[in-house]
C-alpha cells in the first residue's frame, strides 16, 4: 500500500512533468475538457474542477448524460443560484457550525453564507467551486486541476495547495484529491458534489429519482443534526425499516415518501434526505477500500444503469434535491420530447464521499488528524471510484 506522503510526492513529480501539457487538445466549443475510456464519456471544466456531463450507455444502448449540469463553461460564474454543480467543494465541504472553529485554542471566524449568516456551506461566499482551478495536466483519459487557496481566504488560516485529477477507465470514473497545508495549521475537508439522475431525465414515467434504488451497507448509523443541518454532536440509530435503513436491504428513495418520519428528515420542513451517513467498517477487520466492496450503490430500473462507488472516506452524505422546485435547467444533452426542460423536485440526487461533517465543532468524535493539517503533517487525501454497470 502507497503511504499518503509517496502518494503525494508522486503526484507532485508527476503535476511538474506535465505542466506543459498537450496543447494540441484544448475544450470543445461550450469550454468543456473531455476525457473517454470504453464505455465511459466524461466532461469537466476549471470552474470548481466540476464534472459538467458524464455520458454511460443505458440499457437500449443509448448514450445518456447522467449528472446535473450546465450547457457552458461561462455560465457557471454567473449562474445565480449556484447550486454547487458537480464541483469540489472546499477548502472545508458541508456546515461549519456558527462559522466558527478552535485550533491550538485561538478561535477562528470565517465567512458566513447560509440560513442568514448563521453557519458556512461548502468553504464560504467564494469557496473552492466558485473559481477556477488551473488545469495542469490533460490527456485521453486524464485531467488534473490545481488551486492555490491564499492565507485568510474566507477566514480561513494558512496556505492550501490541492490537485485534483480525475481518470476514466472501462466504464470506471476515478478521483483523486490531494491538499496540502503549507503555511498553517487548518481545516480541510473536500468532497465530490455531483447530482444524478440515471435516466438522464428521459425516464417517460416520472421527473424525478424516487424510483432509483439505494444500498449503503455499511451505514448503519447517521451524524445527528439540528433543523438548518448543523451537527449536534448525536450519532443516530438508522434503525431497521426506519426511513434512513438502506443498509439491511437496497430501498427506493421514495420508497417511504409519505412515511411521518420523513417530514423534517433534511431539516426543518424538509421531506426527504439530506444526511451524513457513517460508513461503518472497521468492525470486520482490516479492510482495503479498493476491494472491500461499495460504500453505496445506486441503479435505475428504467435506464438499467447502476453505479457502484468505492471510497476510502468514512461519511457518505446523501441528498435527495428536495429543494429543486422547477427553476434550474436541464442540459440540451438531457430529457423527454414533450416535457419542461427543468430539474423538478426528488429529479436528482446528490452523493457525497466525504469525512464526518463539522468534526472540528465535536472534539470529543476525535477525528482533528482526518480534519485538521498542518506543514509536515501528512497532506489530506480522497480517493474514490465509481463502476458503471448495466441491468438488461
Ligand atoms: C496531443 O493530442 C492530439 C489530439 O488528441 C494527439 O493527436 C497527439 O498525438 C497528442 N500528442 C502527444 C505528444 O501526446
Ligand atoms: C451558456 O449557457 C447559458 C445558459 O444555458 C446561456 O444563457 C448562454 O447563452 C450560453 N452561452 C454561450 C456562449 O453559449
Ligand atoms: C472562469 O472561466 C470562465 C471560462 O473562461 C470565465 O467565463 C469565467 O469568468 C471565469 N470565472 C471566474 C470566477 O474566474
Ligand atoms: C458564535 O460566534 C460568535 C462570534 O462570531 C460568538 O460571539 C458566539 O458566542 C458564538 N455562538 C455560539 C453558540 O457558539
Ligand atoms: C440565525 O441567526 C439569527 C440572529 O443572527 C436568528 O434570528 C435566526 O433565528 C437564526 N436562525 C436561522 C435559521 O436563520
Ligand atoms: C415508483 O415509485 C412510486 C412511488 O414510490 C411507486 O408507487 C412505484 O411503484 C414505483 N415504480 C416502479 C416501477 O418501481
Ligand atoms: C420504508 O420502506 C421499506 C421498503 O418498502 C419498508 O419495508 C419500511 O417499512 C418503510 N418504513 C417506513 C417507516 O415507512
Ligand atoms: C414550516 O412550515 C410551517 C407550516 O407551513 C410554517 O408555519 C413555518 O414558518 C415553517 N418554518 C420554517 C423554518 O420554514
Ligand atoms: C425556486 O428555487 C430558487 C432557488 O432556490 C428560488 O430562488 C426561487 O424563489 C424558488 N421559486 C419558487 C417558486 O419557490
Amino acid at each position: 500500500m502507497l503511504s499518503y506522503k509517496s502518494v503525494a510526492v508522486s503526484l507532485l513529480a508527476a503535476t511538474s512533468a506535465f505542466a506543459q501539457y498537450n496543447s494540441t487538445k484544448g475544450p470543445d466549443e461550450d469550454g468543456k475538457y473531455e476525457i473517454s475510456a470504453e464505455g465511459i464519456r466524461a466532461q469537466f471544466i476549471p470552474y470548481g474542477a466540476s464534472i459538467t456531463n458524464l455520458f454511460i450507455h443505458d440499457k437500449n444502448g443509448e448514450e445518456r448524460d447522467i449528472v446535473l449540469g450546465h450547457d457552458n463553461a461561462s455560465f457557471y460564474s454567473v449562474d445565480p443560484f449556484h447550486p454547487h454543480l458537480g464541483g469540489v467543494p472546499g477548502r472545508y465541504a458541508n456546515r461549519i457550525k456558527n462559522s466558527s472553529f478552535v485550533i491550538d485554542d485561538i478561535e477562528y471566524h470565517v465567512t458566513p453564507n447560509e440560513n442568514n449568516n448563521n453557519d458556512t456551506l461548502h468553504g464560504g461566499p467564494d469557496g473552492w467551486d466558485y473559481r477556477n482551478f488551473t488545469i495542469v495536466a490533460y490527456t485521453d483519459d486524464s485531467i488534473t486541476f490545481s488551486i492555490v487557496d491564499p492565507d485568510g481566504k474566507e477566514g480561513f488560516p494558512g496556505e492550501v495547495v490541492s490537485y485534483i485529477t480525475y481518470t476514466v477507465t472501462p466504464n470506471t470514473w476515478h478521483i483523486k484529491m490531494i491538499a496540502l497545508a503549507t503555511t498553517k495549521k487548518t481545516p480541510i475537508m473536500l468532497s465530490s458534489h455531483t447530482y444524478w439522475n440515471l435516466d438522464g431525465f428521459a425516464n417517460d414515467e416520472t421527473p424525478t429519482a424516487l424510483n432509483h434504488t439505494l444500498s449503503l451497507p455499511y451505514s448503519g448509523q447517521r451524524i445527528g443534526v439540528d433543523g438548518i443541518l448543523i451537527p449536534d454532536g448525536t450519532i443516530l440509530p438508522n434503525e431497521k425499516y426506519s426511513v434512513n435503513d438502506f443498509w439491511s436491504s437496497p430501498k427506493q428513495i421514495g420508497a417511504n415518501h409519505t412515511a411521518p418520519e420523513l417530514l423534517g428528515n433534511c431539516g426543518t420542513n424538509c421531506t426527504g434526505y439530506d444526511n451524513a451517513y457513517l460508513v461503518n467498517r472497521a468492525q470486520n477487520g482490516p479492510y482495503d477500500w479498493r476491494t472491500s466492496g461499495p460504500v453505496a450503490s445506486l441503479w435505475s430500473d428504467w435506464s438499467g444503469i447502476k453505479v457502484d462507488i468505492f471510497s476510502d472516506q468514512d461519511a457518505f452524505q446523501v441528498y435527495s434535491c428536495g429543494g429543486q422546485n422547477g427553476s434550474l435547467p436541464i442540459k440540451k444533452t438531457q430529457g423527454l420530447e414533450g416535457r419542461p426542460r427543468v430539474v423538478e423536485q426528488y429529479g436528482c440526487l446528490v452523493m457525497e464521499v466525504e469525512d464526518w461533517i463539522d468534526a472540528i465543532n465535536q472534539p470529543e468524535w476525535q477525528r482533528e488528524k482526518k480534519h485538521i493539517f498542518g506543514p509536515g503533517d501528512e497532506p489530506y487525501v480522497l480517493e474514490a471510484r465509481y463502476e458503471f454497470s448495466v441491468n438488461k
